[in-house]
């Protein structure tokens, strides 16, 4: 391992380890402070009459703008990417990458969605940024009332 590797980790692991405020419990930030782990998905509450509801203030990593969490829902047959835009502003969309249906990691220092196979990310709000996907993330409707967030499925 080089050196710089070495400082890259070490890196990483005061922004996941240390710093709770920047990544603390976000998939993608995982303990051995890589970017990319095979870390659990969070798990989300069930899916009811085609939505998902969540208590915000069960899930601190989406508490913060910036903030956010790829996660599984009981009765949902894919993982959800959730990121907070702005204070009343979420982006949901299915967490599957378009390329090759890899499940992708929230990075929130890069403020997008990474695919761990072959690189490819986006936008929380699903577009793509850099391939080899082309395709757009499906994204679903939202409805936050301060305190509920509301997936439509
Ligand atoms: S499966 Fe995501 S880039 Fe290939």
């Amino acid at each position: 391992m080089s050196d710089h590797r070495i400082e890259r980790r070490n890196l990483l692991k005061v922004f996941c380890g240390g710093a709770a405020a920047v990544c603390g419990g976000v998939v993608g930030c995982g303990a051995a402070g890589d970017m990319v782990t095979e870390e659990e998905l969070v798990q989300l509450p069930a899916v009811v009459d085609g939505r998902i509801r969540l208590e915000l203030a069960e899930f601190p990593m989406l508490q913060a703008v910036g903030g956010g969490l790829v996660g599984e829902a009981p009765g949902m047959a894919e993982p959800l990417a959730i990121a907070r835009d702005g204070e009343s502003t979420f982006f949901v969309t299915r967490a599957v990458c378009t390329h090759m249906t890899c499940t992708l990691r929230f990075n929130q220092l890069t403020a997008s969605l990474m695919c761990p196979c072959h690189g490819s990310s986006f936008e929380f709000d699903g577009k793509v940024i850099s391939g080899p996907a082309t395709k757009d993330l499906s994204r679903m409707n939202v409805d936050f009332d301060g305190q509920t967030l509301r997936i439509l499925l």
